[in-house]
């Protein structure tokens, strides 16, 4: 047993005694009923699975939930897709995924949310020339898999959050 204490969605979560052996998406899902994060492929190949990383230097990262032991998650902060909306006002991402209907199961979309989210707040502590976009865009989001082929419109929604403020994100 490990002794796991973290922070999600900005509230303090343990400390508590985990298996060694608990994935992240367990302790999410099972222990906590937060079943926003998804299990898919079980396999770090599809991250549906991903959370976002609040690192101690300022930026965001991604992280798989499937094969990272919820144990190596101590200390840290995350964000999950019920940590988006703040009193029920959805985000610039979450209202652009919508308009685009870039999901349609919705598997893959809590994923595809927290990869955005990152990038976006990467661009704005480092904004990038616009003809860089399309490909910053696109490397961001590989890896994910949608089985309802929602790649174009997940990309064209990510973009417009972008466009809609150039000042914050384009160099
Ligand atoms: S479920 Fe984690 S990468 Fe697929
Ligand atoms: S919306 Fe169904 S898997 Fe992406």
């Amino acid at each position: 047993m490990t002794t796991l204490g973290l922070t999600i969605n900005g509230r303090a979560y343990g400390p508590t005694d985990v298996r060694d052996d608990l994935s992240m998406n367990d302790f999410l899902r099972e222990h906590l009923g937060m079943t926003g994060t998804k299990f898919g492929c079980g396999a770090a190949q599809c991250l549906s699975c991903a959370v976002i990383i609040d690192n101690p230097d300022g930026t965001s990262s991604t992280s798989p939930t499937c094969v990272v032991s919820a144990a190596s998650f101590d200390g840290k902060a995350i964000r999950t897709v019920e940590g988006h909306a703040r009193d029920g006002e959805l985000t610039a991402l979450q209202k652009a995924f919508i308009a685009h209907f870039a999901f349609q199961c919705g598997y893959c979309t809590a994923g595809f949310l927290n990869e955005g989210q990152a990038l976006l707040e990467r661009l704005a502590k480092a904004p990038i020339a616009r003809a860089d976009l399309e490909t910053t865009i696109a490397d961001a989001l590989d890896g994910h898999l949608c089985r309802c082929t929602g790649y174009i419109k997940y990309h064209e929604a990510v973009r417009d959050v972008i466009l809609a403020d150039p000042k914050r994100y384009l160099a």
